[in-house]
């Protein structure tokens, strides 16, 4: 294309999730007629749960009430402040003020800011990695990013992790995880802070799936820890079930980054819609109301999760981790898929297959280089029924695999 236009912006992909979609909705009409049955939808990380009433009945008042002028950037005070709060009593994290957070649109732009102040530097992040990452900040912000493969288990290779640490300027760090649902323990997350410390690495901390944990686990956040290197990056979206919404926030514990991560938001919004920073406030103030909107979608989502693991683990050849938070289940079918593939086919070799059948997936490639034999099933729009016939059809092609149909 014209090089008249910024390179980095040529380099930006949409995500591959998207396109994947976009291929399910045209050959889903053809599947339908087929067989007389829907398309299992596994491949996207939307919520099927609306956002609970007090939140959308205080959007309204604050329209009611004439929050509709010019934001503030960088966030509201009523938003900031209950933000604090918040990350007092939930994420234990004391003596900051306004100055260290900056409102976003999303978890996501919060993470897009502080990618931008690291434009040019070099990176890196465990792989699997979100596609969000490789495809649009990586490429945006025009920074290196180094993958550093977690063990299959997905467990930390520390001696690898602290090799490419020596090299690189910041590392994003995602827990709970997507792709794999991996929570990393506390002992996990202090390892990888005090590396980054001990080589001078700051730390992009994306907590998107705080809340959104299993069996009753402790979230331990890195961002609790409170060091200055660290930049915490969170959302309304998966805690509250408020994905269109498009609020979020990034902490930094040192005022000084906050006030970079406020003039790139100024510069690109101006600041995050008034009214949405007052419903906002209430998702986070009114507790009662919030914990019992979530501890209903957590107990679905549990209950899917059990199901989704059971039937995939039952699988020969197939092999999982199971999740403790997040959407998702990241399995492994090395074993199921043919040697004489080039690496192309073999990286959509399953992924076709279960489109074949009528079920959605991600490649493991959209997540990087080194996870290639996986895919990613969602459980996040996909009730139990529909879940039950999803793993009845992915036993069915591995099956066949097998030579047994
Ligand atoms: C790992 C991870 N981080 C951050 C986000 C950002 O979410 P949002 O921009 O909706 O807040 C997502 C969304 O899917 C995610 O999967």
């Amino acid at each position: 294309m014209n090089n008249a236009f910024n390179q980095r912006m040529l380099n930006v992909r949409l995500s591959p999730i998207v396109a994947i979609s976009e291929e399910v909705r045209r050959r889903s009409p053809q599947f339908t007629k087929e067989t007389g049955k829907p398309f299992i939808l596994f491949q996207r990380g939307e919520i099927d749960y609306p956002t609970p009433k007090f939140i959308i009945d205080a959007a309204k008042n604050a329209l009611d009430a004439g929050y509709t002028k010019y934001p503030k950037s960088g966030g509201e005070e009523v938003l900031k402040d209950a933000i604090l709060q918040k990350l007092k009593q939930y994420n234990r994290l004391e003596g900051l003020s306004r100055n260290n957070i900056v409102c976003t649109y999303g978890g996501q732009e919060a993470l897009q800011l502080a990618f931008t102040l690291f434009a040019g530097k070099r990176g890196a992040g465990f792989a699997p990695c979100w596609s969000c990452v490789l495809e649009n900040f990586v490429p945006y912000s025009g920074v290196d990013f180094v993958e550093v493969p977690l063990n299959q288990d997905f467990s930390i290779n520390v001696d690898l992790l602290e090799a490419v640490l020596k090299d690189v300027t910041f590392f994003y760090f995602n827990t709970p995880h997507n792709p794999t649902g991996k929570i990393f323990s506390e002992e996990e997350v202090r390892t990888v802070i005090d590396l980054c410390t001990r080589h001078n690495v700051f730390v992009i901390s994306d907590e998107a799936y705080e809340r959104i944990v299993y069996d009753g686990k402790e979230f331990f956040s890195p961002t609790s820890l409170g060091q200055e290197n660290i930049l915490g990056a969170f959302t309304f979206s998966k805690s509250f079930s408020m994905t269109g919404w498009r609020l979020g926030y990034l902490v930094a514990c040192d005022p000084d980054i906050a006030k970079l991560v406020r003039l790139g938001d100024y510069t690109q919004t101006a600041g995050v819609v008034t009214f949405l920073q007052h419903a906002g406030k209430e998702a986070l103030e009114n507790t009662d109301a919030a914990n019992a909107a979530l501890s209903a979608m957590r107990t679905d989502y549990e209950r899917r999760r059990d199901a989704l693991f059971t039937g995939i683990s039952a699988i020969p050849g197939v092999e999982v981790t199971r999740p403790q938070g997040g959407f998702y289940l990241f399995p492994n079918f090395s074993q199921l898929i043919p040697d004489d593939l080039d690496k192309k086919q073999r990286s959509l070799y399953i992924y076709e297959k279960l489109l074949s059948r009528g079920v959605a997936t991600v490649y493991g490639s959209c997540f990087g280089r080194h996870f290639v034999d996986n895919i990613r099933l969602s459980f996040s729009t996909t009730p139990l029924p529909a879940i039950q016939e999803g793993i009845d059809r992915i036993h069915a092609a591995c099956a066949s695999e097998h030579g047994e149909g």
